[in-house]
């Protein structure tokens, strides 16, 4: 029987876990429980065979999530504001390192934390109405969940100073001209777009994803003489595989039989 949390929604549909944050009225917004959630799910579906990708979404139509708990904020001290940056930055490194695929679906607002989250999935799917921003330096804090690093990463540095340093929201189609997001979807159209990418996923080799996955990862986060080395590591496992055999013996003879066909 699969777990029941009381800040998010897990359920599984044929190969595809839904991880929803479940607090619509608060916007999704992040507090320590819910981190704590996120983490316990993520190794449940890690561990789970039948798993092979990931939708993580928001409740409601308003808010993927509008970020951290602002009023466990409050409370913090130095100690505690270090501590809690550890924990998110360890949860949201659980996303990052998941050997499956995961997609964002982002339903609405994701600032913040909700953006960092966001930031630490493999794909990020956006409703137009969606809106998208790091809003910590009003609050005079910056992302302390990996969004400094990870945003750099993705959109740029130029881009990510911008966004981090002024602290304005972009709306979901400037979003994709950043490269923030791949895809911007109706609203209504969100679930069945995210759903068609996982099912596109699945028919690949879940450990030639998951290779794919490390390799990439391993080269934007250390050296990148280590990713090319990581990049060789994955590849040559890749031929122990019965799956990958397979596949290139299937191509290979597609195409004698079209040139026997000719
Ligand atoms: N933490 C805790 N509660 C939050 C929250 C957050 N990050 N963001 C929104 N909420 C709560 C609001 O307090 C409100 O709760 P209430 O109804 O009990 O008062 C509820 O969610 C709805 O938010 P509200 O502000 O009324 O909605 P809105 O449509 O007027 O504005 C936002 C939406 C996203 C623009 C606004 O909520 C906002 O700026 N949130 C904070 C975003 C942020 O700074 N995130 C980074 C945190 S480090």
């Amino acid at each position: 029987m699969s777990k029941t949390y009381t800040t998010i929604n897990v359920r599984n549909e044929q190969t595809t876990t839904w991880i929803t944050l479940d607090r619509p009225d608060k916007l999704n917004a992040i507090n320590a429980t819910m981190l704590q959630e996120l983490s316990e799910a993520l190794d449940t579906t890690e561990k789970d065979t039948n798993a092979r990708c990931v939708i993580i979404t928001g409740k409601g139509e308003k808010a993927f999530s509008a970020g951290a708990d602002i009023t466990e904020l409050r409370k913090l001290t130095q100690e505690t504001a270090a501590e809690l940056s550890r924990k998110g930055q360890q949860v949201f490194s659980q996303v990052e390192t998941l050997s499956k695929p995961v997609v964002a679906a982002i339903n609405g607002y994701a600032l913040g934390g909700g953006l960092e989250l966001a930031l630490a999935c493999d794909f990020r799917l956006a409703s137009i109405d969606a809106e998208l921003g790091s809003p910590e330096i009003k609050l005079g804090i910056i992302p302390a969940w990996g969004g400094t690093q990870r945003l750099a990463k993705i959109v740029g540095v130029a881009e990510a100073k911008q966004l981090i340093m002024l602290g304005d929201r972009v709306k979901a189609e400037e979003a994709v001209k950043m490269g923030l997001v791949d895809k911007v979807v109706p609203p209504n159209k969100l679930e069945a777009e995210a759903e068609a990418l996982t099912q596109r996923l699945c028919e690949y080799p879940p450990t030639a994803l998951k290779y794919a996955k490390h390799a990439i990862n391993s080269g934007t986060q250390a050296s990148f003489e280590y990713g090319l080395k990581k990049e060789t590591e994955f590849f040559a496992q890749l031929f122990s595989t019965k799956e990958t055999k397979e596949k290139i013996d299937a191509f290979i003879s597609q195409r004698n039989k079209k040139e026997g066909d000719c």
